[in-house]
């Protein structure tokens, strides 16, 4: 028989996961701390434990899916002794770091831990386009690879326990700014009355097709030859920067988002690199470090 697996927090990435595994016909055990969230799960067969001492009562691997890393050091911190020999599976998103000290404070403890990272909303889970980071011991990774490919496409970024986190998280920052950068036009072309949902339906493909430039970008950045030809270059890009926040400040546009790209060309431009190619703002994103 399967051992149950136990799932630490039922919110919506949780409750998803849970369901995934328990569709597949594997047992699950299921805790949360507001109770009365785990019905449906209870009603497809989960076992619902009252409190975590009860949820980690067997010998299967426990999920940990939480709001942030200080709830899940106030889940599993009192219950620790009771963890040893365990292999634990944290799918909270955390940072690199928090990350690197939970499986610090794992091995003290004598718990196999694995981070992982979530690419992907609840409602994806278990169907195509999900996928999930892993990182820290391998064999912890290959052991419960069913139970893993249960949610999504599982990848591994090796023993680190960080760079799942660390990927995650640079992922994460490309969405951001991109989500960003898009509201910014919206805002632009809302000051003249056009809708968010007509700029997005012109958007959309050309961001779309702009992605196919990041390989280019790329291919730069790792031969660090800023020279080379064919790049656009700072000064160019100098020039279209300074048009976009002439033109948002004309339209009455906030320009937040927009002045730091453009002061990080502009400081390029100063140090001399004008006629380099624009990818050269990773040489000055880098140096904060
Ligand atoms: N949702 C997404 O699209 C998505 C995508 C990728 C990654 N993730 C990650 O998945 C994790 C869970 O997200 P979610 O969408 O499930 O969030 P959620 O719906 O807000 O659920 C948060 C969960 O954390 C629990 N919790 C919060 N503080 C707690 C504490 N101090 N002690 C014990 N339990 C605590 C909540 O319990 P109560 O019910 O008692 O409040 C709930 O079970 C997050 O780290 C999130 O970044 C989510």
């Amino acid at each position: 028989m399967t051992t149950s697996t136990t799932f630490l927090g039922l919110g919506a990435m949780g409750s998803a996961l849970a369901a995934a595994a328990l569709d597949a016909g594997r047992p699950a055990v299921v805790w949360n701390r507001t109770p009365g969230r785990a019905g449906f799960l209870g009603r497809r067969g989960a076992t619902i434990a009252e409190t975590v001492e009860e949820a980690i009562a067997g010998d299967g691997v426990i999920l940990v899916c939480l709001l942030d890393h200080q709830s899940v050091r106030a889940v599993i911190d009192p219950v620790a002794a009771s963890l040893a020999k365990r292999t634990l599976v944290n799918l909270t998103t955390t940072t690199p770091n928090q990350a690197r000290g939970l499986a610090a404070w794992a091995t003290e403890h004598n718990i196999t831990y694995l981070d992982g990272a979530i690419m992907a909303v609840p409602r994806m889970i278990g169907r195509p386009g999900a996928a999930i980071l892993y990182s820290g011991p391998e064999a912890a990774f290959e052991e419960n690879r069913e139970l893993l490919d249960l949610w999504g496409r599982s990848e591994y970024f090796g023993a680190d326990p960080g760079m799942a986190s660390l990927r995650d998280m640079a992922m994460l920052v490309g969405m951001y700014t991109m989500f960003a950068g898009f509201l910014h036009g919206a805002a632009m072309v809302g000051s003249e009355g056009v809708s968010a949902t007509e700029f997005a339906r012109q958007q959309v493909p050309f961001l779309t097709a702009m992605t196919g430039q990041l390989a280019g970008l790329a291919a730069v950045v790792d031969a660090g030859d800023y020279a080379g030809a064919g790049q656009q270059s700072l000064e160019f890009t100098e020039t279209a920067l300074d048009s976009l926040v002439t033109a948002s400040l004309d339209q009455g546009v906030n320009v937040e988002v927009l002045r730091p790209v453009h002061d990080l060309v502009r400081r390029q431009l100063a140090a001399g690199y004008g006629r380099q190619g624009t990818a050269r703002i990773f040489e000055e994103l880098r140096k904060a470090r």
